[in-house]
Order: C-alpha cells, then structure tokens, then sequence
C-alpha cells in the first residue's frame, strides 16, 4: 500500500492538474493572493449582495467559497443601479499583516448625470469582517494597492482618464495613505499599454509586483470583449518609465480567430507564487457557445514561467477547456448536486439578492399550517424559505423580492418545490423561478393570478430582445398543493423551462435558445453572466395583506458531464 501511494506521488508530480475554468459560473476579474498555505480569489459582484466573493483554495485546483468583503449596506451602495454597474474589479493585497481589497462603484453609465466610478479599499484581519471603505482620490476604476517592500511605500495604481473632457484612459498611480485613501505623492501617468490609445482601447486592471531586480505592471487592454487581452511591462522603478514585454499579449485567445477557440475574452489577468516557487495566473475568460457565452466571465488559471525575465503564461499557447494545467494536486470530482432545504441559521452565502435589500424580502422556514404534507415531521426546524413579495418584479432596477444563485454549469437542472398555500393568487401575483441575466433578460416559469381568466394558472414569460413570448396553463385549483415543482433544464444551447406536481409527469411549457441570456441589448452594459432566481411578486402593486403566502421548500441542481469542445462548434 505504502509503495503505491509513493508511486501514485511520483505520478502525480507529472500530472497537470487545474481545470478550467476553476471557478464556474460568472465570476469575473479573478484577483487571486497568496498568504502561506492559503490562496484567496476576489471577483467581480456588480448589482449583487453581498459584494465581493472571496474564494479559497489550499491548491489551487479546488476553491470554496469563502467570504464576502461587502456584506453590509454600508460598505456598498448600489441603489438603482443599472445591470453591469456596481462592484466592480477587485484586487487584494496583504499589508503589514493585514488583509487589503481595493475595489470601485460606478451607480449608472448615464453620460448626461456626469457619475463616475469611485475606487476605495478596506482591510480586515481575517477577510471575514472588514473595515468600511476608505475612499480614494482619483477617480476611475480597477484600484490596486501596492506595497513596496523594499521602500516601505504603498502606491494606489487604477486605472483613470488623461482629464475628464478627452477621457483617454490609461494606468495612473500615486503614493497614498493607508489612513486617509489620499495620494502623498505626486499622480502620474504610468504606462498606456500597446494598443495605439483612442477613447475605446483601454489599458485596465493594473496589478503590480517586484520579481529578483525589477518591478512588473500587468494590465489587461482591448476593452471587455473578444479583443481583451493580457500584456506586461517592467521598470528598475515603482514609477516606470516602463519597457513592454518582447511577447506581448501574454494571454490572447482571440489572435486565433474569435470564432474558432470556445475561450475567448481572455484577460484581466494577476499572478501569484507559490510557496514552492511556482508562478501561475488567474484570468477571466468567457465560455463561446456558438458565439455566446451565458455564464458570463469565469475564473480560470494557468501557468506561468520565466525566461530572461519576462514571463511566459501557458507555455505562450492558447487556452484550452481540454488541457489540465499546473503542477498542483489533481482536481476533486465535481459535486454532481447540490440541495438546499434552508434549515440554516442563515441563507447559504451562495444566494445573492438585487442591489441593497433595504427591505427585508424573505425569512427562513415556513408557517408549518400542513407540517404533514411537507414532510418535514420530526425536524427541529421547518424548512423552506417563504419570501416577502413587494412590488418590484425581475424587470425592474431595484430590489424584488428574489434570491439568485450563479448558474455553475452549462448541462444542469435548476429545481424549486413550491410551498403550499393556504389561499388563492389573484391578479398580478406571482411566484416562481427564474433563468436571470440582467432586467432586460429573464426566462421564467412560475404560478400566478390567470390572465385573461379567473384561477391560477402556471405560466411562462420568454424575453428575446425586448419581446415578452407568454403561455399559461390552468392550475385547477384553489391552492398551490403540496409537492409542485418548478424547473428549468439549462443545456449550451437552450433552456427548457417547465413543471412537474407530485405523482405526474413533468410537463415542460417552453424552451429558448441561450444565446438569449447572453450579452445585453443594445445601449446597455450587462457585465454579469446567467443567475437562477426564486421570486415572488406584487407585479407593480403591493402583495395584498391577505394574500397567501409564498415561498420554496426545496431547491435542488443536478449537473450533468460538461463536455465542451475546445473549439467554438456546435452544428
Ligand atoms: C498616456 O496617454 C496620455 C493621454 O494621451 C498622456 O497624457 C500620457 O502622457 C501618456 N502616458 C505615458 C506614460 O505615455
Ligand atoms: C480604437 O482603436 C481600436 C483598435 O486599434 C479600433 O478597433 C476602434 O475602432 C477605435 N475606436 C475609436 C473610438 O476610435
Ligand atoms: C480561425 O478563424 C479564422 C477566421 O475566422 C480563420 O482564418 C483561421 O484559419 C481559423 N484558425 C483555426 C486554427 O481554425
Ligand atoms: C389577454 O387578452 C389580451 C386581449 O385580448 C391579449 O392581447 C393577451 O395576449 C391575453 N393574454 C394572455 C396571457 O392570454
Ligand atoms: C435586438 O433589437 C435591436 C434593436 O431593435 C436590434 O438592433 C438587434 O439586431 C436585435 N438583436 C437580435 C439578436 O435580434
Ligand atoms: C387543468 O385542466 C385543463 C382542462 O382539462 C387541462 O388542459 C390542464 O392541463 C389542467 N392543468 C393541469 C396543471 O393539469
Ligand atoms: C449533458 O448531459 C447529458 C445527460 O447526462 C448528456 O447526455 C449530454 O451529452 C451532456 N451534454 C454536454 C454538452 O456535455
Ligand atoms: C449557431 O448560431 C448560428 C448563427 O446565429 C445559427 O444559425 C445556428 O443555428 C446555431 N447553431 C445551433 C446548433 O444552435
């Protein structure tokens, strides 16, 4: 026995083992920090509460779901925030024993109300409570925080306009106060990356660091689409000037066609050691499927080597789903469900809600009126989640009464039992469940109030490009019963959304292709990749004080194998 785990040892040593992407599901502008044995994963959170995921891994190969850095209102304001605004671009750095996450909030991209994006850190001890934001002076976004060793110095890097009329964006710095967030030295412009510089190509994301003799800043140019990529330059200083890498972009998928390669959007990149001396790179990187990526931005990672100073990532080839990458233990299986009957003390810190929930929207557990039925007789705590439906729906740009979890897998199931009700929907109620993008993109499939007939009905509402497809089919009775399940089959290419009661056969409403839950429609900003949602709503009028309630017994997903091509193919 003891020799075969040795030779197993031996083996794995050869064995490349992360596979991409490392965290599924939208999570953009992956940061990732080392601090001993621990690597941590900041990213990207938008409109969602609470803000900031923190991941953590012991091997790079396998992450959890950590923390969160805002999880108060106080730490971050997105009131009416459009879709894409938000929490935005994080990076994290480890201070004189402190954890630091410098981060921004931009609250609209209306041009005319002249609102910019603010940048601001906090610290923690832990990555667990943190310190409300200290705000920086200049505005822009995609802050850092780089701590200087061999000066003792910290120096604000972001990237920021020339002057607020021409707005060329580019890299800028200055020394600032971990105390007051204000620059103690002089702000300069550092580098405009390698992309002639017009108001669109935008060299963004710096993230700084000191290798044997000499400073590197790693950027990510080409705007947030197929032209994003990742490039570096170095300097003998902190305040360059900077000399740009011989092999520039160091992560590029779209060089080999924007088309062929499934990963594309490569970019946003930040690298770390590992305590063994190994470097590697996290990314961002969408998932193509025939040219649409539902899941939005994920974390991926790769390897990075060294060769007369500069750094070549991936062996300077592109990235591919198929090929394990890194020198790390090999990867745990994927979890092939995941069941939620929120007897928690808490929501699992997986759901998300809208923007700020300065209303309360749900309590755990359920009036337990037909304990028998639910099946939960003999548990301390009836399960369920009932929630508070308001008057805002999944189309507006606030706060419905509605809890979010990333959509993690492209073959999967997404299913919710209802709870009872004592009583009837009437007109305009609703609840249900919900394949989420952004308030333009939604696909649900729910109970409510008929239209056009009295009962309740099941129902469907497709959104494509603005136009709302809907089908109803009556309940035939007077309450929701016991043992109504909701679902949605999510593939690459479509989502089947439908029904199933207790005893019966599955009934599937409608099906719609997933290119509809990708990117958002014109003039608008949709940064974030596909949710499942359980909602409840008033549909623009306050839930009636006596109306039933509503909520979920259960939630449950089933992933199936992911077999995605390396290549963008799907005919
Ligand atoms: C970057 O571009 C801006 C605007 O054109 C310019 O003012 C600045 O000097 C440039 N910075 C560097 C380091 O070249
Ligand atoms: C900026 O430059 C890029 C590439 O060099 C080009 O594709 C784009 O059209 C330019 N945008 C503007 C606003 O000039
Ligand atoms: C990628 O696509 C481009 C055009 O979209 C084509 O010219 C090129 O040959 C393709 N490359 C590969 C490796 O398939
Ligand atoms: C309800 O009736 C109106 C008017 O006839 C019609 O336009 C609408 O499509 C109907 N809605 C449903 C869900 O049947
Ligand atoms: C969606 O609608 C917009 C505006 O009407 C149009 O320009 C665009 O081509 C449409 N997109 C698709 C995929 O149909
Ligand atoms: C309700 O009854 C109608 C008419 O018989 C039927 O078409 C419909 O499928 C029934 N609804 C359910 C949920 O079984
Ligand atoms: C999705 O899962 C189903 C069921 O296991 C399987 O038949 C199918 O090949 C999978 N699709 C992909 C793209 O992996
Ligand atoms: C892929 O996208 C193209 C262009 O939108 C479309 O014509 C084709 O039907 C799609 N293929 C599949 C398998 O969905």
């Amino acid at each position: 026995m003891k020799s075969l785990v040795i030779i197993f040892g031996i083996l794995l040593q050869f064995t490349a083992a992360v596979k991409n992407p490392i965290i599924s599901g939208w999570n953009p502008d992956a940061a990732i920090l080392r601090v001993g044995s621990n690597y941590f994963v900041a990213t990207s959170s938008f409109v969602y509460f609470p803000g900031i995921p923190i991941y953590k891994s012991k091997d790079l190969a396998n992450w959890e779901l950590y923390s969160h850095a805002l999880n108060t209102p106080e730490h971050v304001q997105l009131y009416g925030t459009p879709t894409g605004a938000g929490a935005w671009a994080p990076s994290l750095s480890f201070i004189n024993g402190r954890y630091y996450l410098a981060s921004m909030t931009r609250w609209t991209y209306d041009p005319f109300a002249r609102v910019w994006p603010r940048v601001f850190f906090s610290s923690s001890e832990d990555l667990k409570t943190w310190t409300e934001p200290t705000w920086c002076e200049p505005w822009g976004i995609d802050p850092e925080l780089f701590h200087d060793a061999n000066t003792g110095k910290t120096y604000l890097n972001l990237m920021a306009p020339n002057n607020n009329e021409q707005r060329l964006w580019g890299i800028y710095q200055c020394e600032v106060s971990l105390t007051t967030g204000n620059c103690v030295g002089e702000y300069i412009s550092l580098w405009n990356g390698t992309i002639p510089q017009n108001s669109s190509t935008r060299a963004e994301g710096p993230k700084m660091f000191f290798k044997d003799k000499y400073y590197y800043l790693l950027i990510a140019e080409g705007g947030t689409d197929e032209l994003h990529r990742a490039t570096i330059a170095r300097s003998k200083s902190p305040k360059g000037p900077w000399t740009p890498a011989p092999n520039n972009p160091l992560i590029y998928n779209g060089a080999f066609g924007f088309k062929n390669l499934t990963v594309q959007s490569t970019g946003h990149a930040t690298f770390v050691e590992s305590a063994e001396g190994d470097w590697y790179a996290s990314f961002l990187a969408r998932r193509n499927i025939n040219g649409s990526s539902p899941l939005g931005r994920e974390a991926f990672l790769t390897t990075v080597k060294w060769e007369n100073g500069w750094p070549i990532v991936n062996d300077g080839k592109p990235i591919l789903l198929s090929e394990n990458v890194g020198n790390t233990p090999e990867a745990k299986p994927r979890a092939t469900s995941f069941t939620d009957t929120f007897r928690g003390k808490a929501l699992d810190p997986s759901w998300y809600q809208l923007r700020i929930p300065y209303t309360n929207n749900y309590r755990l557990g359920n009036t337990g009126k037909d304990k028998k039925d639910l099946g939960i007789a003999g548990h301390q705590k009836p399960g369920g989640v009932t929630l508070y439906p308001n008057v805002f729906t999944l189309s507006d740009r606030d706060t419905p009464a509605a809890l979010f979890r990333k959509q993690k897998s492209l073959n999967m199931t997404f299913s919710a039992t209802l709870l009872p009700t004592d009583g009837s929907l009437g007109y305009r109620q609703s609840v249900g469940i919900s394949a989420y993008l952004s308030e333009f993109q939604h696909q649900d499939v729910g109970i409510r109030g008929c239209v056009n007939q009295t009962g309740m009905c099941f129902y469907s509402n497709l959104i494509r490009n603005g136009t709302t497809t809907t089908k109803q089919i009556p309940l035939n009775s007077t309450t929701i019963p016991s043992g109504v399940t909701l679902q949605i089959r999510a593939e690459p290419l479509k989502y089947t959304l439908g029904y199933q009661i207790a005893g019966q056969k599955e009934v599937w409403m409608d099906e719609i292709e997933s290119k509809w839950l990708a990117f958002g429609p014109a003039g608008t900003f949709v940064f974030e990749g596909a949710n499942w949602a359980l909602f409840g709503s008033g549909n623009g009028n306050p839930w009636p004080f006596n109306a039933p309630e509503v909520g979920f017994l259960e939630v449950k997903e089933t992933y199936f194998e992911e077999n995605i091509p390396d290549y963008d193919r799907w005919d």
